[in-house]
């Protein structure tokens, strides 16, 4: 494509979607459009090409386990054959792009989305999404990894803005996304729909050129998340380059006036275009790809086995013993919960029950569903009575327990951290009885677990794709080792979580008060219990950790060390570094207050039953720096370091110290503390765990470098007023009217999604109206419905009638 011969509008006609899945081509000058798909643990594709149903109708693809479930596999080898897998049926449906991974940090147990994320730590996180991205992009498939940057709700995800302090900003939010990008190089990023900062981040240049083109390397585009371009020309700027989905003319026609008035600089359209063209033709999906679906499945099964966390096992109630009189209890046992709703729902190739696969290690093992997934249920007893029943007669009693659908999902955030008190009580009354109870666990993330101390064995299996039902019938019966570890830290109660009184914020700003503290890094600084630790995960056998040693080359810094297999089993393990920064002993004044550890590095060994394995894991700069926000640098301070090997964060097993003398990019000490002085309650954190929920709008202040800026929703409404808000005037409580009609509408047919899609619609901008619906609404009606609803209604009514012409001109022209 010779980019000189295209005309201004052919070239704006690039930078926006076709319809909802395609990468817009222009093949009179040799560029074909190309397909892209959901993402992130499997193909979404739709049948027909160029549907635009959102979320039905997509062909049937292998359901691997979610983010949230693999994270717990550590294992970047497993991740890259799942990727292979997933690349290869994209391949084969001609997509070529996969919409994922999303490497957005699980601040709070309650984000809606935390089943498509992998951790809330940063290193693992990037670590994991690297490794997804490196194996699908090798069959010249594309990957986008989401959603950039700081979007951890879905309260308010299309308008909120995140109020994050610059430190926290790169430890936190931003480390991910950057291992990420760096090492693996993903061909497309996906800006996320929130604000950071007071700007959207789809015209955030900071985030979009600064940060990921100029410091990160990025050499790819980066595109909208649906509906998240907020003003095209800014956009373009900032640095985004294809708006997702098509939404209308207004937007290429936007860019090309900009151009014409000399607003907008010609050569950045043309830097987008040329960037559009080499990802485009980087792609290149094999339809002829043979694919063994069921080979596939055995993948997921695989993943799935590996990734489930054996939290708690008493007297070694597992692995179940042949002859054991088992009792299976648990609606999912029937009726699985293995995937999550919304965007990344997949249509499997086929679906796993507990029921069948453990059946055929113990026939006609007795069942009872004991509680049902209906909130309204009105038969809670009889079901409780057959479950006693069951158990009555049983040694162990088998319990499939979890989040129903509609608790969790893109689009809303859970209400609380509890599973449903039905199911709650009948695991008590099971536990009650004392018969061993083994809790197993369905749900995208943590639960509280008021019955844990009573039952003997808890199994957390998160959302494991279609075949996590005989993966767990491997687990228990003790076919496979449980190797899986927690990729985050279940606290003991919501109100534990360091984000508790700053999550989800509104009604136009989240602040992040609780800043770097963020799950194991907050628990352990404050001294915090939690019912289980992150990096928790037992085995069926025991592991022995032995001679740690360092060897340093600069600031290349090899840790190895030696790990046994005590027990009588193979097994894996997952061996995790952490790093405890020099004591802050009084001479190191002035420094950067710092969690009490932080993992840096881990790796995954499979050891046979008696053996030792030699592991080797190797640390850098970054492993011991922090940013200084005064500096806007990398700093690792002088001092002695501690470098522990754990099989959790709570369970460290060898350590080292090692002697930093200097920072690489600057000796100086760091200055910032001028204002996180001693009584920043940042520092007040490690003797005063509750301080967490109060943090001063001093501390925060100091950490942000500027006054909190006020939460308040603007006097008049504007194209990013949400529909919610809108509903206060008369036009809005109509609008709000018939979308709720077409929330329903498209609810149908997808299980529970009715509250997503409703949800979705309540905290929708106007201006995205258009964006989700251009065959019915321009944003020449937006403007003209707010002129309405601001007091000027017979000015809004003519320009509706305007506009309406409009959309019926601007429809019959093509693109
Ligand atoms: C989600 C993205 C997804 C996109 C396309 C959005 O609503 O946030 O993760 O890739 O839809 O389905």
């Amino acid at each position: 494509m010779n980019i000189e011969k295209l005309t201004l509008k052919e070239k704006a006609s690039l930078l926006s979607g076709r319809g909802n899945w395609f990468f817009r081509g222009l093949p009179e000058h040799g560029l074909q459009e190309i397909i892209v798909a959901d993402g992130p643990h499997g193909l979404r594709k739709k049948v027909e090409p160029g549907a635009q149903s959102e979320y039905k109708d997509s062909i049937p693809a292998t359901c691997f386990p979610t983010a949230c479930a693999i994270a717990s596999s550590w294992d970047r080898a497993l991740i890259g054959t799942v990727g292979d897998a997933i690349a290869k049926e994209a391949s084969a449906g001609q997509v070529s792009i996969v919409l994922g991974p999303g490497a957005n940090i699980k601040r709070s147990p309650l984000c809606g989305r935390n089943f498509e994320y992998f951790s809330e730590d940063p290193f693992l996180s990037g670590e994991l999404a690297a490794a997804m991205i490196k194996s699908i992009q090798t069959h010249k498939i594309g990957c986008s990894l989401k959603h950039f940057a700081v979007n951890n709700q879905e309260k308010l995800r299309m308008t909120i803005d995140a109020v994050v302090d610059e430190r926290t900003l790169h430890e936190i939010y931003l480390a991910g996304f950057e291992n990420a990008v760096k090492q693996s190089k993903p061909w497309t990023v996906m800006c996320a729909y929130n604000r950071v900062n007071g700007k959207y981040a789809s015209e955030n240049h900071y985030l979009l050129t600064r940060k990921l083109r100029d410091e990160w390397g990025f050499d790819g585009i980066v595109i909208s998340d649906w509906g998240a371009c907020n003003n095209r020309v800014e956009g373009l700027k900032a640095g985004l380059e294809i708006e997702m989905p098509y939404s209308g003319k207004h937007n290429p026609e936007s860019v090309v006036q900009a151009v014409e008035s000399g607003q907008l600089p010609e050569a950045i359209l043309d830097t987008a275009v040329e960037r559009i063209y080499d990802v485009m033709s980087r792609t290149a999906p094999d339809p002829s790809v043979q694919i063994d679906m069921e080979e596939h499945h055995l993948i997921a099964r695989e993943a799935a086995a590996d990734s489930i966390v054996l939290l708690k096992n008493e007297s070694g109630v597992l692995p179940l013993k042949p002859g054991d009189r088992i009792a299976v209890i648990g609606e999912f046992a029937v009726n699985p919960r293995y995937q999550g709703a919304g965007s990344s729902r997949i249509n499997p190739t086929s679906i796993d029950n507990f029921l069948e696969q453990i059946r055929a290690d113990f026939p006609g093992a007795p069942f009872a569903a004991g509680f049902s997934l209906d909130r309204n249920n009105k038969n809670e007893k009889h079901l409780a009575a057959e479950a006693a029943t069951l158990a009555d007669a049983a040694d162990k009693i088998i319990i499939l327990a979890g989040l129903p659908d509609d608790y969790e999902s893109e689009g809303f955030d859970r209400a609380d951290m509890k599973l449903p008190a039905e199911q709650d009580r009948l695991i008590q009354m099971l536990c009650d009885t004392g018969k061993p109870v083994i809790v197993c666990l369905s749900n995208g993330s943590p639960v509280e677990m008021p019955w844990n101390n009573d039952a003997s064995a808890v199994v957390e299996c998160y959302l494991g794709g279609q075949a996590g039902a005989g993966a767990l019938a491997d687990i228990v019966t003790g076919r496979v080792n449980p190797s899986g570890k927690l990729a985050e830290s279940f606290p003991v109660k919501l109100e534990d979580n360091p984000s508790f009184k700053w999550f989800p914020g509104g009604p136009l700003r989240v602040e992040y008060r609780e800043g770097i503290y963020v799950g194991y890094r907050y628990y352990d600084t404050a001294g915090v219990p939690v019912l289980y630790p992150f990096g928790h995960g037992l085995s069926y056998t025991g592991f022995e950790y032995s001679g740690i040693k360092l060897t340093r080359n600069g600031w290349e810094i090899e840790v190895s060390l030696n790990v046994k297999n005590t027990g009588s089993r193979r097994g894996k393990e997952v061996v995790q570094l952490y790093i405890t920064p020099p004591e802050d002993d009084g001479k190191n004044k002035g420094s950067l207050h710092r969690p009490v550890k932080e993992l840096k590095g881990f790796v995954k060994t499979e050891i046979a039953a008696g053996e030792e394995a030699a592991v080797s894991i190797k640390l850098g700069f970054r492993s011991f720096a922090c940013y200084d926000p005064q500096q806007k640098l990398w700093v690792a301070e002088p001092g002695i370091y501690t470098i522990h090997a754990g099989a959790s964060s709570a369970d460290i097993r060898q350590s080292a110290e090692i002697r930093i003398e200097s920072g690489k990019k600057n000796n100086t000490p760091l200055l910032s503390s001028e204002k996180a002085a001693d009584e920043s309650d940042y520092i007040k954190l490690r003797t005063n765990s509750e301080i967490i929920h109060v943090i001063s709008d001093k501390s925060f202040e100091g950490e942000l470098g500027r006054k909190p800026p006020v939460n308040l929703l603007p006097e008049t409404y504007g194209r990013t007023t949400t529909l919610s808000d809108f509903q206060q005037t008369f036009t809005g409580k109509i609008l709000m009217r018939i979308a709720m009609r077409a929330a329903r509408e498209q609810s149908k047919g997808i299980e529970n999604s009715a509250g997503m899609f409703e949800a979705m619609a309540k905290e929708m901008p106007l201006r995205a109206m258009p964006q989700f619906n251009p065959e019915m609404v321009n944003i020449e009606m937006v403007d003209a419905l707010l002129l309405t609803g601001n007091g000027h209604f017979l000015q809004g009514l003519f320009a509706l009638l305007r506009a309406v012409k409009k959309l019926k001109t601007d429809l019959k022209e093509e693109l």
